[in-house]
């Protein structure tokens, strides 16, 4: 079905700025609106600027609910530029029969990459040993300085093995891991206690949903090994993140490596700022040039495909 008349060109909301590679798949057919060139649009700015649209690109920045599918009756589909769509009401969007798509598989690699990167600093102190060095603090060759704990020969936990835990446990064979892992629509899936007790890294890869929101909470953290390093590269919701600062704090595990927060951006008051056995990044798990380019052809591809009436190759919503 062509819903499109030959001189309609389709309203199109792009909430912030992505790569031109997406945008410019836009052009022949869709008058596009990026909202934000920079920084970040409020909510507020994001329903003003939807009214009357007919397809919208948001970022996982923008919480797209009621208020915005409200002020464009005509909406056709909400195309997300992440894999993750937690921001997005998704009720409200099947309720009003709009597609949401989102962008998977394009980033899988690459954000289990930056896992492994978050692994290896958190176990082995990287940043803090960077600190030393550019504070002049090193002194000398140290037979217990800076300790870490050994990643090969471990036991990797991998907590959610969609695409992305599968990817960050295929690189754990390369360390001679053994892995285990937890996710209930797997056969060989361990108990989530039993999988934190065992394991000397802990990787999440859950989205975050009502059921996994503090996933990993005070009691959790408590079976933990002391020696454990916990990284997160999901949603910082899956974490109780005061509960986590404060065994970090106290020893009861060893380390962490974050890219997602509870809120974000982190607070630099916050507990986990202060601590040095944590390794904190930006939300840039996805962030490669190749990457953040196929995410914006997906996420452009989707949003065409629902606004000609075909089914978008990345549907989360169906009407
Ligand atoms: C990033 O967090 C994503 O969901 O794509
Ligand atoms: C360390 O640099 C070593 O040679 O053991």
């Amino acid at each position: 079905m062509h819903l499109k008349t030959k001189d309609k060109r389709w309203r199109v909301l792009v909430t912030r700025r992505i790569p031109r590679a997406g945008l410019a798949l836009l052009e022949p057919d869709c008058d596009y609106h990026v909202l934000a060139e920079e920084g970040l649009p409020s909510h507020e700015d994001v329903v003003r600027a939807a009214v009357g649209v007919d397809g919208i690109i948001s970022l996982l920045t923008e919480r797209i609910d009621a208020a915005v599918m409200d002020a464009a009756p005509g909406l056709k589909v909400i195309a997300n530029y992440a894999v993750g769509f937690d921001h997005v009401d998704l009720a409200e969007a099947r309720r009003r029969g709009v597609l949401v798509t989102n962008t998977p598989g394009v980033l899988t690699e690459t954000t289990a990459d930056f896992a492994w990167a978050l692994i290896l600093a958190a176990a082995r102190r990287v940043v803090e040993g960077d600190e030393e060095v550019r504070a002049g603090r090193w002194r000398t060759w140290e037979p217990e300085g800076l300790l870490g704990v050994d990643i090969h020969h471990a036991v990797l936990g991998v907590v959610g093995y969609g695409r992305i835990g599968q990817a960050v446990a295929r690189r754990g064979a390369g360390f001679g891991m053994r892995v285990i892992f937890h996710d209930p629509g797997e056969q060989e899936s361990v108990p989530l206690d039993d999988l934190l007790r065992q394991a000397d890294i802990i990787s999440l890869h859950v989205p975050l949903t009502p059921a996994t929101r503090h996933f990993i909470d005070r009691e959790r953290l408590r079976l933990c090994k002391p020696t454990a390093v916990l990284v997160n590269t999901s949603r910082g919701g899956v974490v109780d993140q005061d509960a986590l600062a404060e065994a970090l704090a106290a020893g009861t595990i060893f380390s962490a490596g974050l890219d997602v927060f509870e809120s974000e951006p982190l607070s630099p008051d916050h507990p986990l700022c202060r601590l040095k056995n944590v390794v904190l990044a930006p939300h840039i798990a996805s962030a490669s040039r190749a990457t953040r380019d196929r995410m914006a052809v997906m996420a452009a591809t989707n949003l065409l495909a629902a606004l000609r009436g075909e089914t978008p190759p990345n549907l989360v919503v169906r009407p």
